[in-house]
């Protein structure tokens, strides 16, 4: 049996994530690269938010409106906690998808689900369906992450097997954290017995071997819900048909470049199959995709070459990552890829956005004009280079001013809450409208910055008395002189601190 609420688990909090593929910023550039026209998103909705960090920092850094539900209490509580520390008014609800449709709630031009849509029930996903039906508005995204196949079919009869030792009557009386326990080595014993089935998905020994060192939360709502149901692309854009949404386009940047790092038999394979869904089940075939991130619009509206180019121009960037970064890493992706953009044109891109500055891709083509280097070509070096998590969207610096104090307040209460806590690893942006990953270690560093001590050897001292297991006073200090060169300048850049 699984306690919970219609088969899902509250007797177990879910892990803190930030997930950036739920920031509607990100919806612009994946549109327009796609030639398609993206809405204006001023009212959003998420749906199975967890604990609320996606929600609230997205909410935070950004003037759009956001509302929200989860099913469990506990979630909901964590999430208004966050939302009053940054002074954001959001609407949180603990309804479950059934009661949250019942409710008033304003047409939304942008509804999120991340890692929900696979861990519920047939029933559920038709209340999702008919929710997007009713409100979302014409032109609104409807962004899904789920689980897919084929990545997932060699692990399934693994998952049923671990959710039918758990629940097993004579294990009813322990709690979840050690049911799982027993089951991930009940069933790394019997992999090791060399079943047939070890033999033919070799691949699965890796697998459970990992979960052993997954957090026990993450484990119970990945596999330990009653429902799990990774599904085909083409199952979910039937589902989906209901709801009057159509698929678009990858809300992962890297989904964009086929031509990266796919042999030329498998570029041609996806070029042959000429309708999109037959297209994406190559590519996850290709990929054996076991996650997909993907865009859903109510009514495309195809842009003509000189508005998508217009649009382009008017995009701003900034750069996510410390620039030194930068060289290795892309030219490790341009050297899998025998396509455009070339390295030249990326090398110039990175370079103009190395000053830590937000550029409009209108900008970058303005500098970049005296090496010919045209705005389509820098618009896919921009998707290439994001796709590497080096870069991201950036607000108008009109709508930064405006949400900073919000930001400000919310990332004080998380790095004050890294003192006690090793939950959120993130902290909000006013520029990207989002969040940045920051480290416990980072957080506690950014205490004493905060502080206004300039010193990096107070700020290791600060974080080895918080620390007391597993960091040295000496590993600490050499991070924390790491950490004023490379990243905090970047955070600083990011409006973080
Ligand atoms: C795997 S978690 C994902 C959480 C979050 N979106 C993330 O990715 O970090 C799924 C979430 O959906 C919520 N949920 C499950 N069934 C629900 C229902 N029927 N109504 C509302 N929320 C539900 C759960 O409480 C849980 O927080």
């Amino acid at each position: 049996m699984i306690e919970g609420a219609d088969g899902y688990r509250t007797d177990i909090g879910y892990v803190y994530g930030y997930h950036g593929e739920l920031n509607p910023l990100r919806v612009r550039l994946a549109f327009l690269n796609a030639g398609l026209q993206p809405p204006e998103i001023a009212t959003a909705c998420e749906l199975g938010f967890g604990q609320g960090v996606s929600l609230v920092l997205h909410a935070a850094a950004s003037p759009v409106q956001w509302h929200a539900t989860d099913i469990n209490p506990a979630h909901a509580a964590y999430a208004r906690t966050l939302a009053m520390a940054s002074g954001t008014p959001v609407d949180i609800r603990h309804d479950s998808f059934v009661d949250f449709s019942g409710r008033d709630l304003p047409a939304f031009d942008y509804i999120g689900l991340h890692g929900v849509w696979s861990w519920i029930s047939d029933g559920n996903r038709a209340t999702i369906v008919e929710f997007v039906r009713r409100h979302l508005k014409p032109g609104g995204v409807l962004y899904t992450g789920y689980n897919t196949l084929p990545g997932w079919a060699a692990f399934s009869p693994l998952r049923h097997l671990m959710v039918e030792h758990a629940n097993r009557p004579g294990s009813a009386h322990k709690p979840i954290a050690e049911r799982i326990d027993d089951a991930v080595d009940f069933s790394d014993r019997l992999l090791a017995a060399e079943p047939a089935f070890a033999r033919d998905n070799p691949g699965t020994i890796a697998r459970i071997k990992a979960a052993r060192d997954d957090d026990r939360p993450y484990l119970a709502h990945e596999f330990f819900n009653r429902d799990w149901q990774p599904m085909h692309f083409t199952d979910v854009a039937r589902a989906l048909a209901p709801a009057g949404v159509g698929y678009v386009c990858a809300a992962d940047y890297s989904d964009h470049l086929d031509a990266m790092g796919w042999s030329a038999s498998q570029r041609s394979l996806i070029e042959e199959a000429d309708d999109a869904g037959l297209r994406e089940t190559v590519r996850d075939m290709i990929a054996n995709q076991r996650f997909r991130r993907d865009y859903w619009v109510r009514g495309a509206k195809r842009l003509s070459a000189a508005e998508r180019t217009e649009a382009l121009r008017l995009q701003r960037v900034i750069a996510v990552a410390h620039p030194l970064d930068f060289p290795f890493k892309v030219k490790a992706a341009l050297a899998l890829s025998q396509v455009e953009p070339g390295e030249a044109v990326c090398g110039s891109v990175i370079e103009r956005l190395a000053d830590g500055k937000a550029w409009s891709l209108g900008q970058i083509e303005q500098a970049l004009q005296p090496k010919g280097i045209s705005i389509g070509q820098i618009a896919q070096a921009v998707v290439l280079i994001a796709s590497n998590g080096l870069i991201e969207a950036a607000q108008e610096d009109a709508t930064i001013a405006r949400v900073r104090s919000r930001t400000d307040r919310l990332n004080a209460h998380l790095i004050a809450q890294a003192g006690t806590s090793d939950n959120v690893h993130a902290l909000a942006s006013p520029v990207t409208g989002g969040g940045i990953h920051a480290s416990r270690k980072e957080l506690l560093f950014l205490a004493e910055v905060l502080q206004g001590r300039r010193r990096p050897d107070d700020w290791a001292g600060h974080a080895a008395k918080v620390l007391t297991t597993g960091a040295s006073i000496v590993d600490l200090t050499a991070a924390a002189h790491a950490f004023a060169t490379d990243r905090l300048p970047l955070l600083r850049a990011l409006q973080v601190v």
